[in-house]
C-alpha cells in the first residue's frame, strides 16, 4: 500500500472533502547517509533523494496538489512552460486524472529522458523558439484566458506540496538541520523549503542554493533560467536564512554529479549536484548536520552521463580476455 502525500500531510496541505486524489504515491523519500563525502568535506552530511519520486524528481510534490486541485475546480487541461522535469510530472499527473497536458518546452535545450517521459503519457508537446521565459509567458497567458490551469510553480498549489519535503526532513531527523543546499533554478523550490521549515514550526536552516553562473547557457538545462520567476522571494529567504547563493561553473556541477555518482551511489542529473556544488565551495563549519537535496533522477539525461563516461568495451565471451581487460 502506497501512502499519498494528500494523505500524509493533509492537515498541512489546501485540500477539502470534495478535492480528489491524484496520486502515484509520491513523496516519503529517502534521506541517506553519506558517508564518503561527509568524510571529505568534515561535516555530516544527508541526501535528501528526490529522484525516488514517481516521475523521477521532486516535481511530483507539487503536482499532485495542482493537478488535484485543478481537477476540483473543473479544469479539463492543464499547460506548463518547462525545462523538462516539470513537463514530465505535468503530463503523467493529468494523465492519472484524465486530463489533456499541455507543455511548452525550449527547444533543443530538454534533456531526452524527460521528452520521452511526456510523450509516453500522451501529453501534446511544443518546442517553443527562444529561451525558457519565452515559453513561460506563453503558458501563464493560456492560464490567464481560462483554457488551461496554469501548473508551473506560479501556482500556489505547487509550492504548498512541494513544501513536504521539509516536514520529510524534520521528520528523519528529528530535527530541523544547520543547513540545507539545493539548486536554485527559478527559485520555487527554494521558497517551498522556506515554507515548509517555517511551518514545522522551527527556525530555518541556512540556505545555500547553487546556481549555474552562466544561467542562460549552462549545461545543466534543467537549471537554464536567465530570470528567475520567484527571486525576490527566494532571495529573501536565503537572506533571512542566513545562507548564500553560490553562482558554480559548469564543470563545479559536473565534478559535484561524478561524486555523488561515485562515492555514494547516487546517480542524479547534473542540475540536482549543484546543491553539493555549492557546499564544496562553501565549506559549512566542521561538523555541521547539512542536507543536500538531489532533485532528479539521473535517467532524465541519459545523453551528458554518456557523454562524460567510459562506455563499454566489446569483449568475446571468453573469462580470460576478460580477467585481462580488468587487471
Ligand atoms: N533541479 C531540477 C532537477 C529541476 O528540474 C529544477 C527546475 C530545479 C532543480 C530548480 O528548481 O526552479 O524551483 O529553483 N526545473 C524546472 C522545470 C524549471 O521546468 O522542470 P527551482
Amino acid at each position: 500500500m502506497t501512502t499519498s502525500l494528500a494523505e500524509r500531510f493533509r492537515d498541512r496541505l489546501p485540500l477539502t472533502d470534495s478535492t480528489p486524489v491524484v496520486s502515484l504515491g509520491e513523496g516519503s523519500t529517502p534521506l541517506l547517509e553519506a558517508p564518503r563525502l561527509s568524510e571529505r568535506l568534515g561535516v555530516e552530511l544527508w541526501l535528501k533523494w528526490e529522484g525516488s519520486n514517481p516521475t523521477g524528481s521532486f516535481k511530483d510534490r507539487g503536482m499532485t496538489v495542482a493537478v488535484a486541485k485543478a481537477v476540483e475546480e473543473g479544469a479539463t487541461a492543464v499547460v506548463c512552460a518547462s525545462t523538462g522535469n516539470t513537463a514530465a510530472s505535468a503530463a503523467t499527473y493529468a494523465a492519472r486524472a484524465g486530463l489533456t497536458a499541455v507543455i511548452l518546452m525550449p527547444a533543443g535545450a530538454v534533456a531526452r529522458g524527460k521528452i520521452a517521459q511526456a510523450q509516453a503519457v500522451g501529453a501534446r508537446l511544443f518546442e517553443v523558439q527562444g529561451p525558457f521565459e519565452g515559453a513561460l509567458d506563453a503558458a501563464r497567458e493560456l492560464g490567464r484566458r481560462g483554457s488551461h490551469a496554469l501548473v508551473n510553480s506560479l501556482n500556489p498549489y505547487r509550492l504548498e506540496g512541494q513544501k513536504t519535503a521539509a516536514f520529510e526532513i524534520v521528520e528523519q531527523l528529528g530535527a530541523v538541520p544547520d543547513m540545507l543546499a539545493l539548486p536554485y533554478g527559478g527559485g520555487g523550490n527554494t521558497r517551498a523549503y522556506a515554507l515548509g521549515f517555517e511551518q514545522s514550526g522551527d527556525s530555518l536552516p541556512r540556505l545555500l542554493a547553487g546556481e549555474a553562473s552562466e544561467r542562460a547557457f549552462t549545461m545543466a538545462t534543467a537549471i537554464r533560467i536567465a530570470e528567475p520567476a520567484h527571486r525576490e522571494q527566494a532571495e529573501e529567504a536565503i537572506g533571512r536564512s542566513g545562507g548564500a547563493i553560490v553562482p558554480l561553473a559548469d564543470e563545479e556541477i559536473l565534478a559535484a554529479w561524478r561524486d555523488l555518482a561515485r562515492l555514494e551511489g547516487v546517480f542524479c542529473e547534473p542540475s540536482s549536484a549543484a546543491g553539493l556544488a555549492a557546499l564544496a565551495r562553501e565549506r559549512p563549519e566542521p561538523g555541521a548536520r547539512v542536507v543536500c537535496v538531489i532533485t532528479g533522477h539521473g535517467l532524465k539525461d541519459p545523453e551528458t552521463a554518456a557523454r562524460l563516461t567510459t562506455p563499454p568495451a566489446a569483449v568475446p565471451p571468453d573469462p580470460d580476455v576478460i580477467a585481462e581487460a580488468t587487471s
